[in-house]
């Protein structure tokens, strides 16, 4: 699908990995708005930064991402990835412009044992799930002209992620135990928000009619312990940290919130209504490592 750009998209979320990714990757025409500006908690503050900027799309990148602290904070999960994305909704509807909100494959319980479709059964095992996918029924039910993209394990030289995660553990320590039966379709940010503009682009077109829900994932599939492995083969070649991958099951490592086994997300949908496509994940992590063992070095 071929769309002139749209001129102005509002992002929210300004110092997350995809607000970041998006900022870059559509440099000049996206703006970004977050707090204290715009804050997800304060229903007015986004209907007054919808009004002031006056975009012709938002993308919501920002929510309560911590998966793991969730568990123990649900109410506040709840508000940012539930009541925060209604209000957005809401003042997008007000304003007559479309909106893209961004969800995650931890509405899935991981049991299949292919790539998840867009419309498969949802059945979260997580606070974070449960609150990410009340936030995408809010969506649907305050506006019409919505996508909801979901994706999963999204790492860049930006913000908090799997990468920067083992390359700092690997400063101090020389070997590291990661689970080896979680499976995913890693996914660069710079790449996705390369995806989510193109999919903004389409959806400011009068002709646009498929709205509803998406999935944005890296072609490849992985699983959490080669991918670290992977990080660590690159570091070791730029001088970085490096340690020994102990791979271990998820059973044996509890966690405070489960996350699905399976997180590969189908991109068919996509790439049909789209045509958009993203890179293999081997090519953002081959960018990413070397930026962020010199990040880490100068800290
Ligand atoms: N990263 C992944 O692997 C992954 C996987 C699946 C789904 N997702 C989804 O993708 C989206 C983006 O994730 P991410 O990894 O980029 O997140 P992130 O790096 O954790 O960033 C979260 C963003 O939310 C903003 N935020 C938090 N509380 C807010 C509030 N009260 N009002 C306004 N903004 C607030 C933060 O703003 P500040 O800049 O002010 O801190 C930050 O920009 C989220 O919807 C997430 O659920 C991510």
């Amino acid at each position: 699908m071929h769309a002139l750009p749209a001129q102005k998209v509002l992002v929210i979320g300004r110092t997350g990995q995809v607000a970041q990714a998006l900022a870059q990757a559509g440099a000049g025409r996206v703006v970004n708005a977050g707090r204290p500006e715009l804050d997800l908690l304060e229903p007015a503050s986004v209907a007054r930064a919808i009004d002031h900027h006056a975009p012709d799309v938002v993308i919501n990148a920002a929510g309560f991402t911590k998966v793991d602290q969730a568990e123990a904070e649900p109410v506040e999960a709840e508000s940012l990835n539930v009541d925060g994305p209604r209000a957005l909704a809401t003042a997008c509807r007000s304003a007559g412009i479309p909106f893209i909100h961004m969800s995650t494959d931890c509405v899935f319980d991981g049991t299949l044992a292919r790539p998840y479709r867009p419309d498969d059964l949802t059945r979260p095992l997580s606070v974070y799930g449960h609150s990410k996918l009340r936030g995408e029924l809010a969506v649907a039910e305050a506006l019409d002209r919505h996508l909801i993209v979901r994706v999963s394990w999204v790492f860049s030289q930006y913000a908090a992620n799997f990468v920067r995660t083992m390359l700092a553990l690997a400063q101090t320590r020389e070997r590291v135990t990661v689970v080896s039966d979680q499976i995913g379709f890693p996914t660069y940010a710079p790449a996705l928000a390369d995806g989510l503009l193109a999919m903004a682009d389409a959806i400011c077109s009068e002709r646009f009619s498929h709205w509803g829900t998406y999935h944005l994932a890296g072609s490849g599939e992985t699983d959490r312990a080669s991918l670290a492995r992977a990080i660590f083969d690159i570091s070791r070649k730029h001088g970085g940290s490096f340690a020994q991958v102990e791979g271990i099951l998820t059973a044996d490592y509890p966690t405070p919130a489960c996350r699905p086994l399976n997180a590969r997300l189908d991109m068919s949908l996509t790439q049909d209504v789209f045509g958009i496509s993203l890179p293999h994940w081997e090519d953002g992590l081959a960018e990413t490592v070397p930026l962020l063992v010199k990040k880490l070095a100068v800290i």
